[in-house]
């Protein structure tokens, strides 16, 4: 029986038949989306209703809500559920997800820590991504709303080490000279925004330089790590890259993790979407060796995996450590050893948030549905549908490669490039004008001094017939936008 003034239904019957319908139609739309345009700009005058709609103060029925999220939201899709979608670097999302996220609506814990199946689960999917990642015995992990999160913690984790424990007191401020942290210049803005925020300073993050094949020069990495010493200033941490945002490239992680130890620097290991080329068997798993052997790995299940935003992943080496930076207990929170207030040790030891949800059910359900295996062949099909888009553009009238994609990524840019002002105002028209009529969605990235358009291949519902169709639009759009001969 539900209190009439609490926020149950009157009656469960009808809410659950209302539950059954809204699911169907849901997934039916979404089926029925990848026949539709990508992407539809927001009407103005919706956009304008949206601004305006006065706080409800009142409530109205399920049916009414229902309908306005139809009209007002549903059709405004962001794309990246769609097989034409290959902007930025976003999942598509998998079906696994979607009854772990209605559960987790249902279940509602808080994931903080306490004694109960959900923390267990979390626990339990760490455990699986240690093995999988080849991290040892008394290593940790949380999983975060993504890699920028997973990135933040992990950059305060190396500084506490350098600093030691009682710089949580005294702060960064009084702790002496700059520490200083290293990262190619293809690492990920994340990284500086969280080198800011930690009060490191973006001036101390060394941009070193690539290679032809954008990965770390390493013998410029020692050298500059050797002339800061050399000036009193404190290395701390490098960041590697297993697959970058620009270009999908990798460092040579066993070269990084020498340099490290040389210097007693911690590796930290960008792995947003590259991680997972390591499950991807021969030859994409070359690409992450000696990922295992960072101090930190952080990466992201709401990329290559599919699993429902937000869901990325945090893994630490020293798992004791990385409790005792993070683990602060008032007496409302003291460990009870027993009951609901038992199940040491609790996740807020682990980061900044007390209230956690539950997001390990999505990937907990995403691993046990698909299996390692099939997870592993389809990262492997983005990384072939990767090369058949390369291979697309390679024979292409007007375009031409960047450059030979290394995993899920490639960039090209107009075959004439006489002029780059002109060749920039049109390749940034030509991604435009895909996006507007929602035929693809590429992004823009820059190689030199040249705007290039980027496809990052990593949607498991892109087959070859869609990137075929958005090959055909990307040259129909050279002709009809530049008036080139075709
Ligand atoms: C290489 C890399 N690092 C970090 C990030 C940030 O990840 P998130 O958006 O999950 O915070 C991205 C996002 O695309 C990325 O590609």
């Amino acid at each position: 029986m539900s209190d009439p003034q609490g926020l149950d239904p009157a009656d469960w019957e009808a809410i659950e038949q209302q539950l059954a319908d809204f699911a169907r139609e849901e997934l039916s739309a979404l089926r029925g989306s990848f026949d539709k345009p990508v992407w539809r700009e927001i009407p103005e005058s919706l956009q304008s209703e949206l601004r305006q709609e006065p706080l409800p103060r009142q409530g109205e029925d399920m049916a009414t809500v229902i309908r306005r999220y139809r009209r007002q939201i549903r059709p405004w899709r962001n794309g990246n559920t769609h097989p034409r979608f290959f902007g930025w670097v976003q999942g598509g999302g998998n079906l696994a997800s979607v009854f772990a996220d209605l559960a987790v609506s249902l279940l509602n814990p808080n994931v903080g820590g306490r004694e109960h199946g959900a923390v267990h689960v979390e626990r339990e999917v760490i455990r699986w991504c240690h093995e999988l990642f080849g991290f040892p015995q008394g290593s940790s992990g949380i999983l975060t709303t993504g890699t920028s999160a997973a990135t933040h913690l992990a950059i305060q984790l190396a500084a506490f080490r350098r600093l030691g424990l009682d710089s949580k007191k005294h702060g960064f401020f009084q702790a002496g000279s700059p520490l200083r942290c290293y990262c190619s210049t293809q690492g990920h803005s994340s990284i500086i925004k969280a080198v800011e925020a930690c009060g490191i300073g973006s001036d101390h993050l060394v941009a070193i330089p690539t290679d032809a094949g954008h990965r770390i020069d390493t013998e410029a990495l020692d050298n500059a790590i050797r002339n800061d010493r050399a000036r009193g200033l404190r290395p701390f941490l490098v960041i590697g890259n297993a697959g970058t945002v620009n270009t999908g490239s990798f460092d040579d992680l066993a070269a990084l993790r020498a340099i490290c130890d040389r210097h007693d620097c911690w590796l930290h290991v960008d792995g947003a979407f590259g991680a997972w080329m390591h499950i991807a068997g021969s030859p994409w798993s070359r690409l992450t060796e000696g990922i295992g052997a960072a101090d930190s790995l952080a990466f992201d299940f709401h990329k290559l995996m599919s699993v429902s935003y937000e869901c990325g992943g945090l893994l630490v080496r020293d798992g004791d450590f990385h409790q005792r930076v993070y683990s602060i207990r008032p007496d409302y929170l003291a460990p009870h050893g027993q009951a609901l207030a038992g199940g040491e040790p609790w996740f807020c030891d682990f980061g900044l948030e007390l209230s956690r949800s539950f997001r390990a059910l999505k990937v907990w359900f995403t691993f046990r549905h698909y299996g390692i295996e099939r997870l592993g062949q389809s990262v492997a099909r983005a990384c072939e549908r990767t090369r058949y888009l390369a291979d697309r553009i390679r024979f292409s009238t007007h375009y031409r490669l960047c450059r030979d994609p290394v995993s899920t990524i490639v960039t090209f840019r107009l075959r004439d490039t006489t002029d780059p002002v002109e060749h920039n105002r049109r390749i940034e028209a030509i991604c435009y004008a895909l996006q507007q009529r929602g035929e693809a969605v590429f992004s823009l990235t820059r190689e030199d001094e040249l705007r290039v358009l980027r496809a990052s291949v990593i949607n498991h519902r892109t087959m070859e017939a869609d990137i075929d169709a958005a090959v055909e639009a990307l040259e129909a759009e050279a002709v009809r936008l530049l008036n080139l001969p075709d």
